[in-house]
């Protein structure tokens, strides 16, 4: 099934619309991160001035956005002031996440909010949530609070488009997988004693430094990912608005759970907009007993 008709029959009119805009925003991004970013000549095929790869997807899934009508403002990771609309959504996102991993050609992501409410707002407050992931394959998975759902680009003639991957996407119960940021040395006590006791449990490790590679492979495989409280940096590193409160939200309709180590991150209400915590997210037994381990210690 394509994407346009899932949307039509499952989703609501307005959040459709901003999912098809992603969508075909998301290719555009993917054809020219060699181009923006120095790995080829300087000058795309259509000729246009060089920009940065983080800046040129920023400000075409702005554009992509507001042409929907239906954002009454964009708050993005790469603008210091949201972009005011007129209409129902305001939009959190991180327009290419893991930007770093260009040169290697490790996946990239995008990630986005949906919410109902003024930004800042809280997870609670979130109709909907999507990432795109840029590996081996383009895909977008969605929540609107009915499931996850997954699509991936393929070409139709001279266009791509998205088809259907899969529906009601669930953690599966066996965890494979983990992925931890930062340096050992930097994390808290029992962060270090639970990482331990995950390899005695023969779970692997697997990081490549984009949250949304990251993440996505734990939805794939079951595990946890974390951006962990550290020793001097006690907030972590990741934006609650722009990236860990959307994935949250997909994580939990996954039947995961996330937390910043004494709450569900679906329940912090940031008093900036790039506020950021702690993040524990992935299978729901493994989060809940990190927690238990990080409450006990206090
Ligand atoms: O957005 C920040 C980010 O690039 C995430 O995608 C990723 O999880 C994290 O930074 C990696 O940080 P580090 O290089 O410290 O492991
Ligand atoms: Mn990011």
């Amino acid at each position: 099934m394509k994407l346009e008709e899932f949307l039509r029959l499952n989703a609501p009119e307005d959040l459709a619309s901003l999912t098809s805009a992603i969508a075909e925003a998301s290719v555009s991004v993917w054809d020219n991160i060699p181009f923006k970013s120095g790995l080829l000549s300087e000058v795309n095929p259509s000729g246009e001035k060089q920009k940065a790869i983080d800046v040129f997807s920023n400000d075409l899934f702005v554009e992509a956005l507001a042409a929907t009508g239906c954002v009454r403002e964009v708050a993005s990771e790469e603008m210091a002031e949201p972009v005011e609309g007129k209409g129902a959504f305001s939009v959190a996102m991180d327009p290419l996440d893991g930007s770093s991993n260009v040169e290697s050609n490790n996946p990239l992501g995008s990630i986005f909010g949906f919410y109902s409410k003024r930004l800042p707002a809280s997870g609670r407050s979130l109709a909907g949530a999507l990432y795109v992931t840029y590996g081996s394959m383009i895909t977008l998975t969605f929540s609107f609070g009915k499931g996850v759902h997954r699509f991936v680009a393929t070409r139709d003639g001279a266009k791509m488009s998205f088809e259907l991957l899969s529906v009601n996407l669930k953690l599966p119960d066996k965890p494979e997988v983990y992925g931890f940021g930062g340096f050992r040395k930097d994390w808290i006590t029992p962060v270090r004693k639970f990482v331990d006791s995950l390899e005695e449990r023969g779970m692997r490790i697997r990081y490549c430094g984009t949250f949304v590679g990251d993440y996505n492979q734990v939805l794939c495989r079951g595990g946890i990912f974390a951006y962990p409280q550290l020793l001097k940096k006690p907030q972590g590193k990741l934006r609650v608005l722009y990236e860990t409160a959307p994935m949250a939200y997909i994580n939990e309709e996954a039947g995961g759970y996330a937390s910043d180590g004494s709450r569900d991150i679906l329940d912090i209400t940031p008093s900036t907009l790039s506020e950021p915590s702690p993040a524990y997210i992935g299978s729901a037994p493994l989060v809940h007993e990190l927690e238990r381990m990080i409450s006990s210690e206090k």
